[in-house]
């Protein structure tokens, strides 16, 4: 081969691999990592990107070198020469291959090894790995601390770098639980409790997704997951868990409706509510009248048999018969607060 030859494959070889890098490099293909376990996937990531630049520099070079070196002359109509093939150039690009493919999956396998595995509590890390019961339901989703008592919450509450396992299951159907900034999918599988472990290393406030189809309120299953630094997370969780231990018989309605998703899927102007997915809770009292119900029985029997009677305009089967195994005081805490138009 000729020097000029080799000169320009390689500048055509680094034309190609630079357009390629730039695709990559400023288009935000994965969001910032908000998490270890991201921050490795992230690796991973780039570390197959690098090598398929490469790939795509040296075929496409050769590609265009091909065309326009080797093309056929205008009116010349004669067969190539016979290639029998090229044994060192066959080798090379079966060994090769079979190189980078095996090291992908030995970092991959690390990595998610790597992610599976729930640190132990040390000098960095003085939290034991904090446990979070993460449950699912059409449409929302509730965050259970065991380590705080019975304190649940709507949103996702993370301290800054410790480990924290999540064990999640759902209620009713299958839903997927997802923080683009943690970097990892876990389906909620009635019956089953999956397990993701994620160690949070950047402030902020990130979405809860469903990403698996659930039901007409799918689009709207989504929450907040909000890291925040340690001793934000003590005060809250100890402060929350006070609350319930302190005022157990006075359980707060507005607290019931919000720590259950409620407002995923109905308006009720007095929690700022907005979905459409289930009636306008703030004509309670109408919908009670056509219902030919007292108000207090009218909705309480809505929230544990939904099916009984059903808003005409809405269809059966869509608002979950999960919330009949509310505990009582929380059901009649609830009542009361919708009966009274959020004033209790
Ligand atoms: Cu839950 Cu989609």
């Amino acid at each position: 081969m000729r020097r000029g030859s080799v000169a320009q494959l390689v500048a055509i070889g680094i034309v190609c691999g630079g357009v390629a890098a730039l695709v990559a490099i400023f288009i935000p293909w994965l969001p910032d990592p908000a998490s270890r376990q991201a921050g490795r996937i992230d690796f991973v990531f780039w570390f197959v990107t690098v090598i398929c630049i490469a790939i795509f520099a040296l075929v496409a070079a050769v590609i265009i070198y091909s065309l326009v070196n080797f093309r056929a002359q205008p009116g010349e109509d004669l067969d190539g020469p016979p290639i029998h093939g090229h044994t060192g150039l066959e080798i090379a690009w079966t060994a090769v291959p079979a190189a980078l493919v095996t090291s992908i999956s030995i970092v991959s396998a690390i990595v998610l090894a790597k992610n599976d595995h729930v640190p132990k509590a040390s000098a960095a890390n003085p939290l034991k790995p904090l446990v979070v019961d993460v449950t699912a339901q059409q449409f929302a989703w509730s965050f259970q601390y065991p380590d705080f008592g019975k304190v649940t919450s709507a949103t996702l509450k993370l301290p800054l770098r410790a480990p924290v396992k999540l064990r999640i299951t759902s209620l009713d159907v299958i839903h997927s639980f997802w923080v683009p900034e943690f970097g990892q999918k876990q389906d909620a599988v009635p019956g089953s409790i999956n397990k993701l472990v994620i160690t949070p290393d950047r402030l902020g406030t990130y979405p809860v997704i469903c990403t698996e189809l659930c039901g007409l309120g799918h689009a709207l299953m989504r929450s907040r997951a909000e890291v925040m630094p340690e001793q934000q997370f003590l005060s809250w969780a100890k402060g929350q868990q006070k609350q319930l231990g302190g005022g157990s018989t006075s359980a707060s309605g507005k607290a019931v409706f919000t720590n259950n998703g409620c407002s995923s899927c109905h308006t009720f102007k007095p929690a700022g509510s907005t979905a459409k997915i289930g009636p306008d809770l703030d004509n309670l009292k109408q919908e009670a009248q056509q219902a030919g119900q007292p108000l207090e029985q009218f909705i309480r029997q809505s929230i544990v048999d939904p099916n009984a009677y059903v808003q005409p305009g809405y269809q059966k089967g869509i608002m979950p018969t999960t919330f009949s195994s509310l505990p009582k005081a929380q059901l009649e805490a609830l009542v009361k607060y919708l009966a009274s138009g959020g004033k209790q």
